[in-house]
């Protein structure tokens, strides 16, 4: 298409500011801003972009070299960047092997282009552009690399939700610093591997709370209502966010856009990636300070409860603007319609296992099916076709699985014979099939699957074929091979 707009996105570092106690931090992001700058365009809007590496030579943050694609013989400023939640052809996708080094002096191997098209043909929603090179996810994002993408539908305007400046994006992440200012990532377990420093860590819990890149924010609110689309761009935290005030969010929407109906719900439970549009009414509430919170354990939900005065805050809102004119936003009672995929329609049925291993220098990790990134392709859906993954979470915690290109819905969580299945390999269940949640009732591109649950998703692989990645969100489950590819074949 001619003229399409096109943009060139600089990575750098640079220091910035994220808290008035704190000295600046020497941050990666996207052309001066950490996080990089949220990208708008409309549906059907094709834009193409170049994302370009202009990093210093010596990364920020400890790299583990025994990890998969991040060997001594690798660049260790490496990044490519996936639109999360975007429907691209693969060349576009931002393989984890299709990484560039700065000017693309060195690229990975399964580079082919510079310059990425995004169609935005898709269903209208959040999505979050983040880095996605192998072996160094979880650092490149750490350090910054991060940003908000919005599709806008023209034809939201009717159902007249809350828009223009009382529409918010918030970004939730979370980090720790050294008294200097400079962001702390361990550079190992506690206690350390023997023979491997730095090492990869099984998950990471950052004691500060950062919104759209600043600790613990407070935004100056009428009392009115607001629209906020929320991203959990967090390494391993989950967060279950209620609002102190004891009012309820109204969700309009998940992952994949509006869902059919808004839910009223006093919590909202975000793993990394997962994000949830709500509306927060705040008319009855003038002049009082309210705070989100969050209650979720970590690693979740069988790890250590939150520090309250900590983790436990998320973000403030004072409501002490004055009503600068009539709020005429409504919460529609309809949003969108959400066609379910048939069980009937399904070509193949896939168990796919979340199984807690050891890697050869005894450090605790996790597979999907049992296989690692480099080992052959086993998963190659039929393009157009239906199919059923049967999340089976062998492993004690919840991972927050994602399928880059389709948008998939869940079908339901079942508990079952864990240790049965480890000795016999078939399921045992021992309750009945539960329906996913309410907010859970829509498209999704990443799902909880629970420790000790089956959890099935249906999913049709359209539109385009080729090799794209499936894995955990946790950032550090990512990087240690908790993702795999899969192919769409004709
Ligand atoms: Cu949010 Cu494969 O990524
Ligand atoms: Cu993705
Ligand atoms: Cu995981």
């Amino acid at each position: 298409m001619k003229g399409a707009p096109y943009y060139e996105i600089r990575m750098q570092q640079f220091k910035q500011k994220l808290h008035r106690d704190l000295p600046e931090t020497t941050v990666w992001g996207f052309e001066g801003s950490y996080p990089g700058p949220t990208i708008e365009v409309n549906k059907n809007e094709l834009i193409k972009v170049k994302w370009m590496n202009d990093l210093p030579k010596k990364h920020l943050l400890p790299i583990d070299t025994t990890v998969h694609g991040a060997g001594p013989n690798t660049p260790r400023v490496r990044t490519v960047i996936h639109l999360h939640g975007s429907v691209v052809r693969p060349e576009s996708d931002g393989y984890p092997d299709a990484w560039f080094t700065k000017d693309y002096k060195e690229v990975g191997p399964d580079f082919t282009r510079k310059v990425y098209d995004y169609p935005n043909q898709q269903r209208p929603t959040t999505l979050w552009y983040h880095a996605h090179a192998i072996g160094i996810t979880r650092l490149n994002v750490y350090a910054g690399l991060a940003g908000p993408y919005i599709i806008h539908d023209p034809l939201e305007k009717y159902l007249n939700l809350p828009s223009g400046s009382y529409e918010r994006l918030l970004l939730i992440q979370d980090r720790s610093f050294n008294d200097d200012g400079s962001l702390y990532y361990p550079i190992g377990p506690e206690p350390p591997v023997p023979g491997v420093c730095p090492s990869v860590i099984p998950d990471f819990f950052g004691d500060n709370i950062l919104v759209n890149g600043k600790v613990w924010p407070y935004l100056e609110v009428e009392p009115r209502k607001y629209r906020f689309r929320i991203i959990n761009g967090s390494n391993s935290r989950f967060y279950r966010m209620s609002i102190s005030s004891g009012q309820p969010f109204y969700q309009i929407g998940i992952d994949g856009g509006l869902l059919e109906r808004p839910v009223v719900t006093k919590e909202i439970l975000l793993a990394p990636a997962e994000r949830a549009d709500v509306i927060i009414d705040f008319s009855k509430f003038k002049g009082q300070n309210i705070v989100i919170t969050n209650d979720a354990p970590s690693p979740f939900p069988r790890g250590n409860p939150v520090d309250e005065s900590t983790e436990g805050q998320i973000m403030q809102f004072k409501v002490s603007l004055p009503l600068s004119g009539y709020d005429s936003s409504v919460i529609p009672y309809s949003l969108s319609t959400i066609m379910p995929l048939q069980e009937k329609d399904v070509r193949l049925i896939r168990d796919l296992t979340l199984v807690r291993e050891e890697d050869q220098y005894g450090r605790a990790f996790l597979l999907l099916d049992g296989k690692r990134w480099d080992d052959p392709i086993t998963i190659k859906p039929k393009l157009g076709s239906i199919e059923v993954w049967t999340l089976i979470n062998l492993a004690n915690s919840t991972h927050p699985i994602h399928i880059h290109l389709v948008n998939f819905q869940i079908l339901d969580r079942q508990p079952f014979d864990v240790d049965y299945y480890k000795e016999t390999g078939r399921i045992l269940t021992t309750g009945p099939a539960v329906l996913p949640e309410l907010n859970e009732r829509g498209w999704k591109d990443t799902v909880r699957a629970n420790p000790g649950e089956i959890t099935r998703i249906i999913m049709r692989f359209l539109p385009y074929a080729g090799l794209y990645p499936w894995h955990c969100h946790i950032l550090e489950h990512e990087d240690h091979e908790m993702m795999l590819p899969y192919e769409i074949v004709y």
